[in-house]
């Protein structure tokens, strides 16, 4: 079993990293386009494999395409990140050309691999990589639900002052504005997180979470990579173990929540195919129900 990760930066050695200490497979390739750095990193996640007792393989290696041939998943974070001041979507011109060329040479030596986006802006480069693929719409998605869910969990874990694993939440839309956190499918214990917090306590975190990313820019001057690193991993897994989990993950809308031709975060079950089901819940975020519903905003 082969993962690819693209992008040996922050957030794909992160990634490489996790996948490599969880054994979510036993090869993991790492290539970047800077000469030197994926073979370094590469070659430092696997000297830490006697401290921390695992034998997954990691590899590195510079634009070398034919040494990620046969691959299951591939992770895709080649791309710039964020500097303090701009937008992910002043990401655009200069990311897609990358997702774009690189997604083309993954399909070239891995045809049947399932593609896991975290460039940025994500919805629009998973757009991007889902078109270049040709690749089936279940097989290409992004990752920002999991990380967005995370934060989110994190801070009512704060506020509450519980542990973050009895925290479970739902959330839905794109990554950045038009993320829309779910108070009311929201649950700690299995209780409703609305009958713990009041709304003045509430929506401060539904901002800071909306705002998250933006935050960790301000504050390290590029953006986040230990949640995103490990969130695209937990796609991986749950891919490659077939564990049918339930996460809100950015995909392809074809007709479902009335959305057509766009890339949106979604719950879906993730499993061996990639996406197994688009869960379609009853009452969605609309214009009546939240102020923060999100346009469907074609990425074309
Ligand atoms: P980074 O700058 O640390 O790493 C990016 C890597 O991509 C660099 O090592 C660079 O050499 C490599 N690269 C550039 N062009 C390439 C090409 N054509 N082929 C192969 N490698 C290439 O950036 P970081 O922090 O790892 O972020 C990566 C991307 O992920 C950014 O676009 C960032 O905005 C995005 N991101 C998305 C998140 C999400 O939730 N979807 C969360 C965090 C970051
Ligand atoms: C994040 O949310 C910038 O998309 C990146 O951390």
């Amino acid at each position: 079993m082969k993962i690819t990760v693209v992008g040996a930066g922050n957030v794909g050695a992160t990634c490489a990293d996790v996948l490599a200490y969880r054994e979510v497979a036993n090869e993991v390739i790492l290539l970047d386009i800077k000469e030197g750095l994926a073979e370094g990193k590469a070659l430092d996640i696997w000297q830490k494999a006697p401290i921390d007792l695992y034998d997954t393989r990691t590899y590195g290696v510079t634009n070398d395409y034919a040494q990620t041939a046969g691959s299951e998943v591939v992770v895709i974070t080649s791309g710039l990140p964020r500097k303090p001041g701009m937008s992910r979507d002043d990401l655009i011109s200069t990311n897609a050309g990358i997702v774009k060329s690189v997604t083309e040479q993954i399909m070239q030596y891995s045809p049947e691999a399932i593609l896991v986006v975290v460039s940025n802006p994500l919805d629009v480069m998973t757009y991007a990589a889902h078109k270049v693929s040709g690749q089936n719409r279940m097989k290409v998605m992004g990752m920002a639900g999991i990380l967005d869910t995370a934060r989110y969990r994190a801070f009512l874990a704060s506020e509450l002052n519980v542990s973050p694993k009895d925290i479970q939440a739902v959330l839905m839309g794109g990554h950045g504005d038009t993320m829309v956190p779910l108070p009311r499918y929201t649950t700690v214990g299995g209780i409703p997180v609305t009958e713990l917090l009041s709304k003045d306590r509430l929506d401060p975190i539904v901002q800071r979470t909306i705002n998250g990313g933006g935050e960790l820019v301000k504050l390290m001057g590029t953006s986040a990579w230990y949640a995103p690193g490990s969130a695209a991993a937990q796609m991986v897994e749950a891919i490659v173990k077939d564990q049918r989990r339930v996460f809100p993950v950015c995909i392809s809308l074809e007709g479902e929540y009335g959305i057509k031709d766009c890339y949106l975060g979604v719950p879906v079950i993730l499993g061996k195919n990639g996406i197994e089901k688009i869960i379609e819940l009853d009452s969605p975020p609309t214009k009546k129900n939240s102020s923060r519903y999100p346009a469907a905003r074609s990425a074309k």
